[in-house]
């Protein structure tokens, strides 16, 4: 019998993970996704995935010919810089400073305050990582978008929610919770105030325009210390199919001192291009490239030329027309299936947003019914063959508030029209059978 080598598996010792890799925890989002694979028959109410019908194949195939042609090809293929192409951080400019209705100079910000990067979800990280360390403060909405919020506990960021009602966050709210961060002497731990604005995940709610002056001026008078962010994560803006969004946040911006604002081309184009950029406040645009020197040195250029070209050419706005009138139409028949499956039930208790745009609805039941993943109606829904994304996922811990245990976000995005009726009508049938002991 040998002695045990030191190198056995058995007596290996684990890793030292890292205090970031210990605080990331797995996305919900894999577990939902784990979900959706062991049960095949299951219809996804939870996918944030776009259309699949309507993903962009000519048009991007049309882009990469010409990104590839013989003038050009050698340097599409080549390394880009780490801020991304300069023609298309121009581009941006205008086309963000566009759809306020302005010319780039109103925006007081030129194509050097832009930076490409790979989704916007790595300038969410690129953002956190250049201002929070762990024990810093990050405000946001209650609930908001999931992803940002395992960020934020990557980075040891502690949160406070602020609340929301129709027309998104309440200025009111946001100058409570500052002022009784204030009061705690922890103002100075304040670093970012994260808002979704535009038809918000997970709730699909635009931020009013008459609110719109009011948080920034909130966030302005508590930025004694030093200045706080405001990003401004306008992921699903383009994608309005009711009335004309509201202007900016980053228009309260004069200077481009202290807003972010940050878009996106995986919802209105094709998230397989993994292409997303930000204005951002001149003073950060530095700290921001030089991190993400060590991240990646810069997002693929192929995409970005492919981009570009589509932007050129017209077809990156017919494609985003074409899209609005194809989700307009889910949205409908979310909302028309939720009024004839739950119009009726408990309609004191119960409700649901209906967004002007974006991929989803937020339902909220009556509050004896459990809608999260270790609850009855998870597992009933399972059942009855449909899955939904929880709404305790949507809320950061935040020792002030209590998380709400009887939401949920529905996502029409990428079900088809029969997917979106049947996947609602197995819910109601799962969600009755719950609230009647079945
Ligand atoms: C609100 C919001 N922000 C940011 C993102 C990140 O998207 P991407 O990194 O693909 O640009 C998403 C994706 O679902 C989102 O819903």
């Amino acid at each position: 019998m040998g002695v045990m080598s030191s190198t056995s598996p058995s007596t290996t010792p684990a890793f030292a993970l890292s205090g970031r890799a210990v605080r990331t925890g797995p996305q919900p989002i894999s577990y939902l996704l784990k979900q959706a694979v062991d049960n095949p028959e299951l219809i996804s109410l939870a996918a944030g995935l776009v259309d699949y019908e309507s993903l962009p194949v000519e048009p991007a195939r049309r882009a990469m010919t010409a990104a590839l042609d013989e003038q050009r090809g050698r340097r599409t293929l080549q390394y880009g810089t780490t801020a991304g192409d300069a023609a298309l951080r121009q581009r941006l400019l205008e086309h963000m400073a566009a759809l306020d209705g302005l010319e780039p100079a109103d925006l007081h910000a030129t194509a050097d305050d832009v930076v490409i990067a790979t989704g916007s979800q790595q300038l969410l990280f690129l953002l956190t990582e250049v201002l929070v360390d762990p024990g810093d403060i990050v405000i946001t909405a209650a609930p908001s978008y999931f992803v940002y919020t395992g960020t934020l506990a990557t980075f040891g960021a502690r949160v406070h929610c602020v609340d929301m009602d129709e027309c998104g966050m309440v200025p009111a709210s946001l100058e409570r919770v500052l002022a009784r961060l204030q009061s705690r002497g922890e103002l100075e731990r304040v670093k970012i105030i994260y808002i979704c604005d535009y038809h918000q995940n997970p709730t699909g709610l635009t931020l009013a325009a008459d609110r719109r002056g009011r948080i920034v001026r909130v966030v302005q008078r508590y930025s004694q210390h030093h200045q706080m962010l405001l990003i401004e994560d306008a992921a699903y803006r383009e994608l309005t199919y009711e009335g004309r969004p509201p202007p900016s946040l980053k228009r309260h911006d004069e200077g481009n001192r202290f807003i972010a604002l940050l878009q996106t081309f995986s919802k209105p184009f094709a998230p397989g291009l993994k292409t997303g950029y930000g204005l951002l406040p001149r003073a950060l645009v530095e700290p921001v490239v030089l991190q993400k020197g060590n991240h990646d040195f810069g997002s693929a250029n192929l995409c970005q030329q492919l981009i570009l070209e589509a932007m050129t050419s017209g077809d990156y706005d017919r494609h985003v027309a074409a899209l609005c009138r194809r989700y307009a139409q889910k949205r409908d028949a979310m909302l028309e299936a939720l009024n004839r499956e739950l119009g009726g039930f408990q309609p004191e208790a119960t409700h649901w947003t209906r967004p002007a745009g974006g991929l989803y609805i937020y339902l909220t039941l009556p509050p004896e019914i459990d809608t999260g993943p270790e609850g009855d109606l998870f597992r009933r829904a399972i059942r009855e063959g449909v899955l939904y994304v929880p709404g305790v996922y949507c809320f950061a811990p935040d020792l002030d508030r209590e998380v709400p245990c009887n939401t949920m976000r529905l996502s029409f995005g990428v079900c088809s029209i029969e997917q979106i009726h049947e996947g609602v009508a197995r819910l109601a049938r799962a969600i009755r059978a719950v609230a009647t002991g079945a």
